[in-house]
């Protein structure tokens, strides 16, 4: 216990945390929370990553930055209850395929060829650790080249791919709410490759972000004023402990 609780980079964390509260740099986008993200974005391998108050509200953030009007998704029968709530309000009924997973918990791809093939989206949801193989995410753009992917890594924080092909468009999400392996008490993230997704979640969820990677044009800079979906960023504090916990899963995973 003492092993795994006490150690020199746990103990700085706790006092960066005492001291960013201290000074009450516990609201907004401290320095360490865009380090945060930065780090997830390292983790993940994407370009991308924006915090959220929760899972659920970085995957509505998300799904609202995506051109989804009309658009067909697919979602295993393994998916998490307010994720698939979500589903079922920004799709309509005939839009929204439920599909089936083998024992494994893993989507099935010969029962599920036939709607695979007329996808334009599909949520994957990365069960109890257990991430989706390589060659069956190949598999899935070899039925479907243009399909797009949405990862729920919650279960499997730390997960990645390299050497993306270009046309594989892929973005990652997870909540670090409760004991998962990556921490900040409450909160979420979405990772992605793309800037106008990243850019568009801006608009719809984190009011009044200033963020050099995006260079906003004038029209851009008032939609970031408006907060178009809702206000949900992530409590900074939490950051401090999320960062710790990337050090230790990276440690463990050695990467
Ligand atoms: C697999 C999975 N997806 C989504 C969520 C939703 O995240 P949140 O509770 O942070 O909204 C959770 C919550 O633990 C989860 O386990």
């Amino acid at each position: 216990l003492f092993k795994s609780n006490l150690s020199l980079y746990k103990i700085f964390s706790t006092f960066k945390l005492a001291i960013s509260f201290l000074a009450k740099k516990d609201s907004k986008y401290p320095t360490y929370l865009i380090k945060y993200e930065n780090k997830v974005s390292v983790l993940n391998n994407k370009k991308y990553t924006l915090s959220f108050s929760s899972g659920t509200q970085a995957f509505e953030s998300l799904i609202r930055s995506l051109n989804i009007a009309n658009e067909k998704i697919g979602v295993c029968n393994i998916v998490f209850p307010s994720i698939f709530r979500l589903l079922t309000r920004y799709f309509r009924s005939g839009n929204l395929k439920i599909l089936i997973c083998n024992k494994d918990l893993v989507l099935d791809l010969e029962k599920n060829y036939e709607e695979i093939k007329n996808l334009d989206y599909l949520l994957l949801t990365f069960g109890y650790g257990y991430p989706y193989d390589r060659q069956l995410i190949n598999k899935i753009f070899s039925i479907n080249s243009k399909i797009n992917l949405i990862y729920d890594l919650s279960h499997s924080q730390g997960y990645s791919e390299k050497n993306i092909e270009q046309n594989m468009q892929i973005h990652y999400f997870f909540s670090t709410q409760g004991s998962k392996a990556i921490s900040t008490g409450e909160g979420g993230v979405v990772s992605t490759d793309d800037l106008s997704i990243y850019k568009k979640m801006i608009f719809n969820s984190h009011l009044n972000r200033s963020d050099i990677k995006t260079n906003l044009s004038e029209k851009e800079n008032l939609a970031v004023k408006i907060g178009i979906l809702s206000k949900s960023r992530m409590s900074p504090l939490g950051a401090i402990s999320g960062a710790n916990d990337i050090f230790y899963l990276k440690k463990k995973i050695k990467i």
